[in-house]
């Protein structure tokens, strides 16, 4: 069957999954300023969605119409929990799930779960048929690392071309091994001819210290791949997925604009449970690049709730158009 991955066109651009990040207001204000082909949640944890703290996780697996095609992915160890989690995604109608296989956090690698499953591969299979078997016909695939504490690409994404997902996405890096300065993307070359050599039909999505659309490109064609995804640099560049558009040109009104739209979602979204702090690190893609930028970033970050923080917003939007 056909999946929503097959018809995008190539190199398919992907938000990356990142915890305390990629929630619905940072993807509302992402697709606002440009889209990604695909749209990622944060982790999220299969053993949580399941027990009785399941409410708390739920705002992890909210989105809007506007942020398709999304893929939920999720992390855990016990394929029962994916499976019921798996058909839990299918009622929400998310568009794909993605099992994280690639996480170095060391909580969750103490519970043999994210970047330890590259050292069992009984539980990833058994974790990734269970999977399967909940997600109907959603596209499963499998966000992943070049090793555990050194590359050992050919036996490990070998291994997960064998269970075939519909893509994996390859970090290129090890999960806990000294190379943790730089992206491999010779390794992640070495996926892509390995999958050709085994005639698999998964996609291959390569990922790691990209900081514009014009490298992703480059590489995605350097490499063979199917699609590129994008992480930290999104942080400080919303317009990233858009290659005709100079964020230093859009006027700073308009980003000032943009920033209390992002401020007005979080009090929509989380309401009192809102907090100002996790926003602050969004600033500098709003305001940065000229004079004064740094001022008004700082009076920003002291500014005692994001209501404040609207406010003051609104008073330099007023003064300017004085
Ligand atoms: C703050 C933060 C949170 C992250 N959370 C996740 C996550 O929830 N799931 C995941 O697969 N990877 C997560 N990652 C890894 C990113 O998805 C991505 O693989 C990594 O940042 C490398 O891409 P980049 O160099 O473009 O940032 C996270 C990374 C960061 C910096």
């Amino acid at each position: 069957m056909t999946s929503f991955w097959q018809k995008i066109l190539k190199p398919i651009l992907v938000q990356a999954p990142m915890e305390g990040v990629t929630d619905v207001i940072f993807r509302e204000m992402l697709g606002l300023c440009s889209r990604p082909a695909v749209f990622f949640t944060e982790f999220v944890n299969v053993e949580g969605l399941n027990s009785e703290g399941r409410e708390r996780l739920l705002p992890k697996l909210k989105f809007t119409s506007r942020q398709r095609p999304i893929v939920a992915q999720i992390w855990g160890n016990n394929p029962d929990n994916f499976t019921k989690t798996a058909k839990m995604l299918v009622k929400m109608d998310f568009d794909g799930i993605d099992l994280n296989m690639g996480c170095p956090d060391k909580a969750v690698i103490k519970m043999g779960c994210g970047g330890a499953l590259i050292s069992n591969h009984r539980l990833a299979s058994e974790i990734f048929l269970a999977a399967k078997k909940g997600a109907c016909s959603l596209p499963v695939s499998i966000k992943t690392r070049i090793g555990f504490d050194k590359i050992e690409t050919e036996k490990w994404i070998g291994f997960l071309l064998e269970q075939n997902p519909d893509v994996i996405i390859i970090h290129g890096k090890t999960v806990t091994g000294k190379d943790k300065k730089k992206t491999d993307w010779e390794e992640i070359g070495k996926a892509v001819r390995l999958r050709n050599k085994l005639k698999s039909q998964t996609f291959i999505i390569g990922n790691g210290d990209i900081t514009s659309l014009y490298q992703a490109k480059e590489l995605a064609e350097k490499y063979g791949l199917d699609g590129i995804m994008i992480g930290r640099a999104m942080i400080s560049n919303f317009w990233i997925f858009n290659e005709k558009l100079e964020p230093e040109k859009i006027p700073q009104r308009d980003k000032l604009k943009l920033l209390i739209k992002h401020l007005e979602l979080a009090k929509k979204y989380y309401g009192n449970h809102a907090s100002f702090n996790p926003l602050k690190k969004y600033f500098r893609n709003y305001i940065s690049g000229y004079e004064g930028a740094n001022e008004l970033r700082v009076n920003l970050m002291k500014q005692p709730s994001i209501e404040e923080a609207i406010k003051k917003l609104l008073s330099v939007i007023a003064s300017e158009t004085q």
